[in-house]
């Protein structure tokens, strides 16, 4: 029988039967690669051939077990997880290279394996030596933890059956192939075969797996997309390279909430912990510039406070720039769109650049006001009030809409020594005993009160 081609989308996992430029499921460009299928012929599809068994149902009533937690004991770590290490969970743990998912996995692993689970580190990078000395460095390397190096998926399955540890760490599924299939390791079958051998045998034997996976540039799981779908949660670490920050993060969480985040710093002796966040992304706030203005975000559980930064310039060019890092693009243009529409401020012949600092991310529409007084603040050459922490939501009319947990915003500024706040007016009154609290219904009242125009 003549074997037939198939080509893959390594971006999204879409199957094609002939190569071309560009994946028509995802759009992207050069994406597409030659597969070897599985196995071809009528067992794989058909019912008659091969019978299966019937599947066993129970009551939705029946199942009252809540699933065993192991908590690390490294707190930024266990508040992603959602509270810790679920037993028989599988987790991917995305990130670009370098920035530190092998340290933080390790150092994960040490500290569960010092409360008594059974891990086992396998690393497709790395030698054993390698990673001893990376040990050495973490100063780790009196836990009790099992260290080996392997990229052969039969190989680790085969170790994991016999061994039965509670949880193994597979740094990382582009290194492991499987025997079965001829495709390279890192190609899109192999990624998939692997991921589904690996975290079947997670379920079914009672083993916790943490997969852990390389991002392209463009902030993609390089593979297929199907991993994430098959693990119970999917983790980014992420930070630039420049900083010391890195931020564990949620994307996604069958036993707990996404938008969690954990706060780490990279230091020569591994990654710490950071329990205020808040003090660490604003930095030096007397000396206040325009552009920058202090937003109050709430991220999970907790508030952290960020520096909102924007410069605004006349542009050289036919087409004014926007940049942004931290913040949706979208949103930016909302913004700049409200502005001109309501407020008759002119954004056309500006370059705008926005970042958050720290290499924080803002996703909460609650920062929109803080943006806009840093875009107006920068634009005007005004230094916003000192010591004030700024949120509220612009809507398309440029009224502005009350946000969530206002109290908590506002009590976590004053820990840190704000002496203001400005925000949307809410329904619910504000305790004004806490800081001083200006708040504003529409943007232009805004505007107009801090002379931003
Ligand atoms: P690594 O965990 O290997 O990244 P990944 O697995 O995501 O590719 O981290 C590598 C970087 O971390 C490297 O640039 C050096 C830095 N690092 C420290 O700064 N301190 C440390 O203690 C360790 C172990 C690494
Ligand atoms: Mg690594």
């Amino acid at each position: 029988m003549v074997k037939q081609l198939l080509f893959s989308c390594s971006q999204c996992g879409t199957n094609f039967g002939k190569w071309s430029g560009q994946c028509d499921n995802c759009k992207a460009w050069n994406t597409i690669v030659q597969e070897v299928p599985l196995s071809s012929g009528p067992r794989n599809s058909s019912i008659g051939s091969a019978r299966g068994e019937i599947i066993k149902f129970s009551k939705l009533s029946a199942t009252d077990k809540t699933p065993e937690r192991t908590l690390s004991g490294v707190k930024e770590l266990d508040r992603v997880l959602g509270g810790g290490l679920v037993d028989s969970s599988a987790i991917l743990v995305g990130g670009d290279p370098g920035i530190g998912k092998s340290t933080l996995l390790l150092q994960a692993a040490a500290r569960f394996s010092r409360l008594g689970l059974d891990v086992l580190y396998i690393s497709g990078e790395e030698a054993v030596d390698q990673i001893r000395l990376r040990a050495k460095r973490l100063k780790l390397q009196e836990s009790p933890l099992k260290l080996a190096a392997e990229t052969n998926l039969r190989n680790i399955l085969t170790t994991l059956d016999s061994l039965k540890p509670n949880l193994a760490i597979i740094d990382s599924i582009q290194t492991i192939w499987s025997d079965n299939l001829d495709s390279a390791p890192g190609s899109v079958s192999q990624v998939r075969v692997a991921s589904h051998e690996l975290i079947t045998f997670a379920k079914t034997r009672n083993t916790s797996i943490v997969l852990v996976g390389h991002v392209t540039k463009d902030g993609q799981l390089a593979g297929p997309r199907v991993v994430e779908h098959m693990v119970d949660t999917v983790l980014y670490f992420e930070g630039e390279r420049s900083h010391n920050f890195r931020i564990l993060r949620a994307v996604k969480n069958r036993f707990g909430a996404t938008d969690e985040i954990g706060v780490f710093e990279m230091t020569g002796a591994g990654l710490i912990e950071v329990q205020n966040p808040s003090a660490m992304f604003i930095g030096d706030r007397d000396k206040s510039t325009p552009g920058s203005a202090i937003f109050a975000g709430i991220e999970g559980t907790r508030t952290v406070l960020s520096e909102i930064q924007a410069l605004v310039s006349p542009s050289p060019h036919s087409q004014a720039r926007r940049t942004v890092v931290g913040i949706d693009g979208g949103r930016l243009a909302t913004i700049l769109a409200v502005l001109e529409a309501h407020c008759k401020i002119q954004f056309s012949n500006y370059d705008v650049y926005l970042n958050v600092a720290g290499g924080l991310r803002v996703s909460e529409p609650a920062a929109d006001l803080a943006i806009a007084a840093a875009i107006l603040s920068s634009k005007q050459g005004i230094v916003l009030p000192l010591n004030t922490i700024i949120f509220g939501e612009i809507s398309l009319s440029g009224s502005l809409r009350p946000v969530s947990q206002v109290e908590n915003r506002i009590r976590e500024a004053k820990k840190l020594g704000f002496k203001g706040a400005i925000i949307s007016k809410g329904k619910k009154k504000v305790e004004q005993s806490l800081i001083e609290i200006t708040e504003f219904e529409d943007i232009n009242a805004f505007i107009n009160k801090l002379s931003l125009k």
